[in-house]
């Protein structure tokens, strides 16, 4: 039976590359996770979110495997990872995996074999097919990849071509096949009989695509979604692995789920169904992004509509809520304008404005110290992402300089700098030299500072949080109503439950605001402030950044 503990906890995303390095070498590892596991435990998590550890060569850092059932060379080994898992287990964290399964390594034995011969036992384990044109030069079809160019990757070997929705190096798994998707039930019982508790999946809304893979519609960034974003069987394949796997154990799934709607996300979730437990949705995401790539203009009141509305989700749904992650830019800044000297009020805030509406909140590791965007130079960036946009975008006038304009907002880059430890060496993240450049501002943005910033650490005040949320009944059930979603200062919202009433309002701006309220949530006393202490009254005056909740009296 599934306790459904997701529901009242707050996961710890960790990207373990840039968290923390234990042997000089320049790479986070396991023994560098096991090193912070006290800390980790300290910010009143109960939950971490393992970005992939398996064997990889990594083309995507890890989210390309060779083999699912071993651990990168880099990261250490199996003795570390049961170390690892014992060490959150006793800490009260539970571990959700990443199981990426829409692709894999090139380098994966099953794709080793796949490309050697027509009539290999693995050739249906991926997506072949013929060229079209005069010799079959041309792709079989005219879908992107996500990461820019054709999705396809003619290999000479038999004459034929694979399909590849990200690098050329992540070949697509044919769902189709009862064999595949055994694998992938099979993997996924493997890590939980270890004792893990769930699984992030990666893409998984892309699995299943249309018969005959017909042309998408003319996009040129992203052609070819409507064939293959929670495509024909999508739902039974998840049912399926929910049945052969999940639903044994005692587990909690959330997917990724690019593209998505918000009429389709119900489908995908309610309980009844049984396939995924949550997804991560990005319309949020996108309401300052075009296309997902293409940054356009923040506005408040866009971004307060979309989340008021993933807080409508039918009975027997669960939501999650999330600003980042190792795909996004840091939130800072990105929905918060300018915060000048505010960076702890800008930080807190968003925390508040996030973590007060339902769901299970994830915090991405830096988040909780209010880690930035970097200033990259072109030949800084390492993502494959970044590199394939920038060789595309160099081939078209003025290519370079958009794609540069766009990377400086959008890049993944942002978000994989290391993990700002201390003002010392290499930020306290390794002996040794990073794997990637370090974000300067580790001389004043680092966890050992922020620790001693008293009333304005921000990790202080996630810890604070995270003690008010976790068993909270309002937060975790009350009904959620939001107060003004034309607003572009302030967003504010009510919790209720049992005729207890939370009021939340959190300032967006670097600059006071005032904000007008009913006569029935005008009296009150605040349990959280990121000032030290806010006054209710029915005209609030709200100082830069400022957020609070108050419990209101009747
Ligand atoms: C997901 C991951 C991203 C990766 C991609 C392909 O979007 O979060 O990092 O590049 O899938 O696996
Ligand atoms: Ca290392």
């Amino acid at each position: 039976m599934k306790s459904r503990w997701y529901k009242d906890a707050v996961v710890y995303q960790i990207y373990p590359r840039s968290f923390c390095d234990s042997n000089g070498d320049g790479i986070g590892d396991l023994r560098g996770i096991i090193s912070k596991l006290d800390y980790i435990k300290d910010l009143g998590v109960n939950a971490v979110w393992l970005s992939p550890i398996y064997k990889s060569p990594n083309d995507d850092n890890g989210y390309d495997i060779s083999n699912y059932r071993d651990i990168m060379d880099e990261f250490g080994t199996m003795a570390d990872f049961d170390e690892m898992l014992k060490g959150m287990h006793e800490r009260g964290i539970k571990l959700i995996m990443d199981l990426v399964a829409n692709h894999t390594s090139d380098e994966h034995e099953w794709f080793v074999q796949s490309r050697s011969s027509k009539d290999n036992p693995y050739r249906d384990y991926y997506i072949w097919r013929k060229g079209r044109g005069k010799n079959g030069k041309k792709p079989p079809n005219n879908w992107t990849s996500r990461f820019g160019g054709s999705a396809w990757q003619y290999d000479e070997k038999t004459g034929e071509w694979y399909l590849h929705l990200f690098s050329k190096k992540q070949p697509d798994l044919n769902w189709e096949n009862p064999a595949v998707r055994k694998e992938i039930a099979d993997i996924c019982n493997f890590w939980m009989d270890k004792g893990v508790d769930g699984f992030r999946c990666d893409v998984i809304t892309y699995i299943s695509k249309e018969k005959g893979l017909p042309n998408g519609k003319f996009n040129p960034i992203m052609c070819g979604d409507e064939h293959f974003v929670v495509g024909p069987r999508y739902h039974e394949f998840i049912h399926e692995l929910n049945q052969n796997s999940w639903s044994k154990y005692d587990s909690y799934t959330v997917g990724e789920s690019t593209g998505i709607t918000f009429e389709k996300a119900p489908d995908c979730i309610a309980e009844k169904r049984q396939e995924l437990d949550t997804i991560f949705g990005f319309e949020h995401m996108c309401t300052d992004m075009y296309m997902e790539v293409i940054p356009h203009k923040f506005k408040l009141s866009r971004f307060t509509k979309v989340l008021s509305k993933w807080q409508t989700l039918p009975e027997g749904c669960w939501n999650t809520l999330f600003l980042e992650n190792h795909d996004q830019p840091r939130s800072l800044g990105r929905f918060t304008g300018d915060y000048g000297d505010n960076r702890y009020e800008a930080a807190t805030m968003l925390a508040v404005a996030m973590q007060m509406q339902k769901g299970t909140p994830f915090v991405y590791q830096g988040q909780e110290i209010g880690m930035v965007n970097c200033k990259f130079r072109d030949e800084d960036y390492l993502d494959v992402m970044a590199r394939q946009v920038f060789s595309i975008a160099s081939k078209i006038p003025f290519g370079k300089a958009i794609a540069r304009a766009c990377l400086a907002k959008r890049a993944r880059d942002h978000a994989r700098t290391p993990m700002q430890w201390t003002a010392g060496e290499n930020a306290g993240f390794t002996s040794g030299k990073p794997w990637m450049m370090l974000n300067p501002s580790y001389k004043t943005i680092n966890v050992e500072a922020d620790l001693k910033a008293g009333e304005k650490s921000i990790f202080a005040f996630y810890k604070r949080l995270h003690a008010f949320r976790i068993g909270n009944e309002i937060i975790k059930n009350g009904d959620f109503v939001p107060l003004d979603l034309t607003n572009n200062s302030v967003f504010g919202y009510t919790r209720s439950c049992g005729g207890k009433t939370l009021l939340v309002v959190a300032n967006f701006k670097n600059k006071k605001a005032t904000y007008s309220l009913p006569a029935n949530l005008a009296k009150g006393r605040a349990v959280i402030s990121n000032y030290g202490g806010s006054t209710l009254s029915a005209e609030l005056d709200l100082r830069p950044y400022e957020a609070a909740v108050f419990e209101i009296e009747k």
